[in-house]
């Protein structure tokens, strides 16, 4: 049996199921980076404030990079029985240069170590989180331009109420992923606190010093109280609601992509690389990506619950329980930036199939809004014109004809204010073009609007 830290309390060693059950390494063994950046820092600072010599400092520091490395290629050798990757690492170093490389455990203790260890990797996969998440912001932007005035139909109800720009369809995806870039900052800023220093609980007897520390791994600032900070898991459960965000906006665009590449909608193509066929219908196109994501989003959402779970009636300050952050919240993490990821290429592929779009976007009486605001505009009071256009709309339906059938004559019967230039008022091209207040649908907008998100000047709303 390797030797325990503990050792010396106990008299038998432990149970090998419960070595089994309890052991971490198999999970946190991701960590070894950040543990070693972490103890490379606080043995600078233990040398730096007279805890240990200078000689002492550099044989552990070059200890500690031989293990970076053999870990690197792999070949460091892992041990279950030393429980966790803290425990690994100052075991190896041990045995690497002796009884020097006991002294890298002063002044700190692994209820301090993993949630900084913790905050470290995660702070790094933020980082990738915000790089994937502008990427996928300017593949919509890029569309957007590419499609600012293709008519595509609006709904609400899923039922076609007014034609809009397919353009602005695609940047209301991009406002949705602009506010999670926002969340993943912010949550950033929670992530970055140091909680080192804290040692198991109520902090160390010994002169050191936080601020070093702080500023030499990067972090904001260092945690005002050293109970909460070892049991403090907030950061992953802001990062694993961020992520449970993420995942809905892309489970209600995934949604929205099943739909329109349905042959019944037949409103985009996708590469024929991103869907799959059926084992037995030979004709079949399926959607499983966007599928699989609005399926993972499930258990996405799930790590959310099980992290506030995990915390919830948790006594201060480390409980075994914190063990079990870990698994939940990389799980969370890996499902949302692969899903991104294949979200983002799938989009690169799409086509929208112009034709059928306006067709749609024509059909239902999509402009009956417009005619309305014709009428108001000529002094009508909208609840009136609302029923006059309600009547004309019945009328059509009953003749199975389309409001631009009608003559003027026709027209005239509900109202004599309408006038011939209504032929142009109720035209899809009119009615999306005329839109064009500031967030409305109009290709300008639309335009306005991706250009700015290209140009990285995008803010998710506009101040007045
Ligand atoms: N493997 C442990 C965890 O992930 C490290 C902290 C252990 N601390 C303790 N007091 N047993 O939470």
């Amino acid at each position: 049996m390797k030797n325990k830290t503990w050792a010396g309390r106990f008299t038998r060693k432990i149970n090998d199921d419960v070595l089994d059950f309890s052991q971490s390494l198999t999970i946190d063994i991701v960590l070894y980076e950040a543990d070693i950046m972490t103890t490379l820092v606080h043995v600078e600072m233990l040398c730096k404030c007279g805890h240990i010599k200078k000689n002492e400092f550099t044989k552990i520091k070059s200890g500690l990079n031989k293990i970076r490395t053999l870990a690197r290629k792999g070949e460091l050798p892992w041990s279950i029985e030393l429980e966790d990757v803290h425990m690994n690492i100052e075991n190896s170093l041990v045995e690497q240069i002796g009884d020097v490389g006991k002294k890298i455990h002063l002044g700190r203790s692994r209820n301090d170590l993993v949630t900084t260890d913790m905050r470290i990797y995660l702070r790094e996969l933020v980082d990738v989180m915000i790089f994937e998440v502008r990427n996928i912001q300017k593949t919509l932007a890029t569309l957007a331009l590419k499609y600012s005035n293709s008519i595509f139909p609006g709904y609400t109800h899923l039922q076609i109420a007014q034609p809009v720009t397919f353009g602005h369809h695609l940047m209301a995806w991009q406002a949705m992923i602009s506010r999670d870039e926002i969340r993943l900052k912010n949550t950033r800023e929670m992530i970055n606190v140091l909680p080192l220093g804290s040692a198991a609980l109520s902090g160390t007897s010994l002169k050191i010093d936080r601020k070093f520390v702080a500023k030499k791994l990067q972090f904001n600032s260092t945690s005002n109280n050293s109970m909460d900070a070892v049991s403090d898991r907030d950061y992953m459960i802001d990062l694993a609601y961020t992520n449970s965000m993420i995942m809905l906006h892309l489970s209600r665009i995934s949604e929205e992509l099943v739909l329109w590449m349905n042959p019944q909608f037949n409103l985009i193509d996708v590469d024929e690389g991103f869907c799959t066929g059926s084992s037995i219908m030979p004709q079949k196109k399926n959607p499983d990506v966007p599928e699989l994501v609005r399926g993972k989003t499930g258990s996405v959402y799930g790590s959310l619950i099980g992290l506030l779970t995990v915390l919830k009636g948790l006594p201060l300050t480390y409980n075994r329980d914190l063990q079990e952050d870990k698994n939940l919240i990389f799980e969370s993490v890996d499902t949302t930036i692969s899903s991104i990821d294949i979200i983002n290429k799938l989009i690169k592929t799409l086509k929208l199939n112009k034709k059928q779009a306006l067709n749609l976007a024509e059909s239902s009486f999509s402009t009956a809004t417009d005619l309305a605001e014709y009428l108001s505009e000529k002094g009508v009071a909208f609840r009136d014109s609302h029923h006059i256009v309600g009547k004309i709309v019945k009328n059509c339906e009953k003749r199975s004809i389309s409001m631009k059938d009608m003559t003027l004559k026709e027209f005239k019967t509900f109202s004599d204010l309408i006038e011939k230039d209504i032929y142009k008022k109720i035209s899809v091209e009119n009615s999306v073009t005329s839109r064009k207040n500031f967030g409305s649908t109009s290709p300008k907008n639309v335009e306005k609007i991706a250009n700015l998100v290209l140009s990285g000047l995008s803010k998710t709303n506009t101040k007045i």
